[in-house]
């Protein structure tokens, strides 16, 4: 056989073409480690830690020096423009969209208003703003605890800290509207040396360790999805568990269905409010996002909520989270075309026609749910003993819990459209049952027709049907905000001049 020297001695052009080839390799992969070691030093850049601060840093703007591609995406949660055919970022009107929801929540504060959220950066803003707060100026106080503050800032586990956790649900609302002033943001997603993500909401790592689990064992893609289910759950206000304090609760302990939490409350003989209309002992579900999202086929394929609403971006070749939490529909080319084939329009049918067809049903089951309102206030006019409503006002108590479940789960009908729509429609035979007691009890009190359905066609109309003084409410909140708002915001300019920052790397 012939040697590779024998080769190049018959045809010499054959080892040019080989030391040509050599000296190419060379120089490329050359290229390629100067860009490699220029990359990484880019990313020390990006990386270096510009400023030294705590783990209870609450303002977004002092972590972001350091990592200024998050924060720059961050503060687009402050954009309110995108719209989507149920929701997006711009706030909407629930009440003017529906006014069913002023009747299935009279005598409760989101009778008075309720708004579809918006983006993290607003959090603040938002429960200052609405009328659930209430007014207190002059020396009023809010009808709302410190607790409502929880899931709205960094602030949060910074007081908790302080003062410890207890001590922070006391008080009424207003006490502590000087302290919270920084929206949702690092401190509660964060931890300040590792950058690793941190459960900063006691409720959650409670509610796991009463259901047997240390939150520490969670695997990092479940973290994708926990740091969220600090805040977008289902919850209530304990009052048993530290005297005088409305201590934040999940009700996991018996399972996070429909049916468990229910069975949890109904044991506990816990009620959010008595209804205004029916006098039902009435369950508010709040936002049950990480309840029903596990029970959908994204969940049980590993799928995180960052994975949909936090993707993967790129810039000048730094691969980095998206930190603008938002509707996916906005952005579906990193948020679902990572995994899905289909074109953009195909995916965002795909999520409409599963709305479209939740929202069928969810508004019969309104409906419904408001006729037995009325109905059984009317039974109680005719002089109902309570021994013959008991069974009634507890049938519209569960068939409102199962609405407001599905209702209040924001994604719910895409998250989990199966389970959604399975939970409207026991809604649905619950509320019909009732209303067939009704009927039988209107007999035997000797009454034989159909009540009307009330006017209840637009906010205004349904405002009236439930007498609430909207414009009074109106005035007062515009009061608070122009007189109270500013002083809280002095006091907390002045607390954080102290805070200690230490810049550790100047250019
Ligand atoms: C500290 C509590 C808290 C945490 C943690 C949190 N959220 Fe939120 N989220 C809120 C609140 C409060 C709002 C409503 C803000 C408003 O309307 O002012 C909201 C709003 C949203 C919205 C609506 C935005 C829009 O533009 O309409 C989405 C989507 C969302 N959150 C997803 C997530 C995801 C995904 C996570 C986890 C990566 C998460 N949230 C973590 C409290 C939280
Ligand atoms: C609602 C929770 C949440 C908030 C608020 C939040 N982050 Fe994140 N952050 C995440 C998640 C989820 C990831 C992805 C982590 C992972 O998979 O390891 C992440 C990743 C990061 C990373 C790692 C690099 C990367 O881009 O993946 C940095 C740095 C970071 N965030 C900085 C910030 C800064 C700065 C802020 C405040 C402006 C902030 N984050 C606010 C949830 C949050
Ligand atoms: C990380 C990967 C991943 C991402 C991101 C993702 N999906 Fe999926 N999706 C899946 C998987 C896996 C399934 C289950 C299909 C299967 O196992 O055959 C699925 C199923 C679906 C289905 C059919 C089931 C149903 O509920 O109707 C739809 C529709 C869908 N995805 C839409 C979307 C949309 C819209 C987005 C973006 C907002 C998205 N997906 C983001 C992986 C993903
Ligand atoms: C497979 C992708 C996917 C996953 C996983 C996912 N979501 Fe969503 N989410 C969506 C889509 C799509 C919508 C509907 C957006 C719309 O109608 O504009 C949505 C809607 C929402 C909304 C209402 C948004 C608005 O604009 O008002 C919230 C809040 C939300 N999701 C939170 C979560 C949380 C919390 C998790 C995890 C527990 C999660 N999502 C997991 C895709 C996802």
């Amino acid at each position: 056989m012939a040697t590779l020297r024998d080769v190049i001695r018959q045809k010499p052009w054959l080892g040019w073409v080989l030391f040509t080839c050599t000296v190419v390799i060379v120089f490329l992969l050359g290229l390629l480690a100067s860009s490699i070691v220029e990359r990484k030093s880019e990313a020390l850049i990006a990386y270096t830690p510009q400023v030294e601060h705590g783990q209870y840093e609450p303002r977004n703007e002092v972590w972001g020096e350091n990592f200024p591609r998050q924060y720059q995406s961050y503060k687009k949660t402050k954009d309110s423009s995108f719209k989507s055919k149920y929701n997006g970022n711009a706030m909407i009107d629930m009440q003017e969209v529906d006014p069913r929801l002023i009747v299935l929540w009279a005598g409760y504060g989101f009778g008075k208003d309720y708004k579809q959220g918006r983006g993290h950066a607003y959090a603040v803003e938002d429960v200052r703003n609405t009328l659930r707060t209430g007014a207190p100026v002059n020396g009023a106080v809010s009808p709302m605890p410190n607790t409502c503050w929880t899931c709205k800032s960094p602030d949060v586990p910074r007081l908790m800290n302080e003062a410890g956790i207890a001590e922070f649900y006391k008080g009424t609302w207003e006490t502590k509207g000087h302290e919270i002033v920084n929206a949702i943001g690092c401190g509660d997603c964060h931890d300040a040396k590792t950058m690793n993500l941190k459960i900063t909401r006691p409720a959650l790592t409670e509610a796991f360790e009463r259901m047997g689990k240390d939150i520490n064992d969670a695997s990092h893609q479940e973290m994708r999805s926990l740091v969220c289910a600090q805040c977008h759950v289902e919850y209530y206000f304990n009052k048993k568990m530290v005297e005088g304090v409305p201590y934040l609760t999940f009700p996991w302990d018996k399972g996070l269905s429909v049916e468990a939490m229910e069975e949890y409350y109904d044991e506990m003989e816990f009620s959010d409010w008595t209804h205004a209309v029916s006098k039902a002992p009435m369950l508010k579900a709040q936002h049950t996002g990480y309840e029903v999202y596990l029970t959908g086929i994204h969940a049980s394929r590993g799928v995180s909520c960052a994975d949909c609403h936090m993707p993967y971006m790129s810039e000048g070749g730094q691969k980095f989270t998206d930190h603008h939490v938002q509707s996916p529909l906005n952005n579906v080319a990193n948020s679902c075309q990572v995994c899905h084939r289909e074109e953009t329009e195909q995916l965002i049918q795909d999520v409409y026609s599963h709305q479209d067809r939740i929202i069928e049903n969810r508004d019969k089951l309104e409906e419904l749910i408001v006729r037995a309102h009325v109905e059984a206030k009317f039974a109680w006019d005719l002089e109902a003993t309570e021994e013959q409503m008991k069974d009634i006002l507890m049938d519209i108590r569960h068939a409102q819990w199962r609405w407001d479940y599905a209702a209040s789960s924001h994604g719910g009908s895409f998250h989990s459209p199966v389970e959604t729509g399975r939970v409207i429609s026991s809604g649905i035979t619950i509320a019909q049952e009732g209303r067939l007691k009704l009927a039988r009890l209107f007999a035997e009190l000797g009454h034989n027709e159909e009540l009307p359905y009330p006017d209840i066609s637009t906010k205004a109309k349904a405002q009236e049907f439930i007498g609430l003084p909207a414009e009074k409410l109106q005035e007062e909140k515009k009061l608070f905000l122009e007189e109270v708002v500013p002083e809280w915001l002095e006091k907390a300019r002045e607390r954080e001049e102290g805070y200690e920052v230490k810049t550790v790397n100047q250019y």
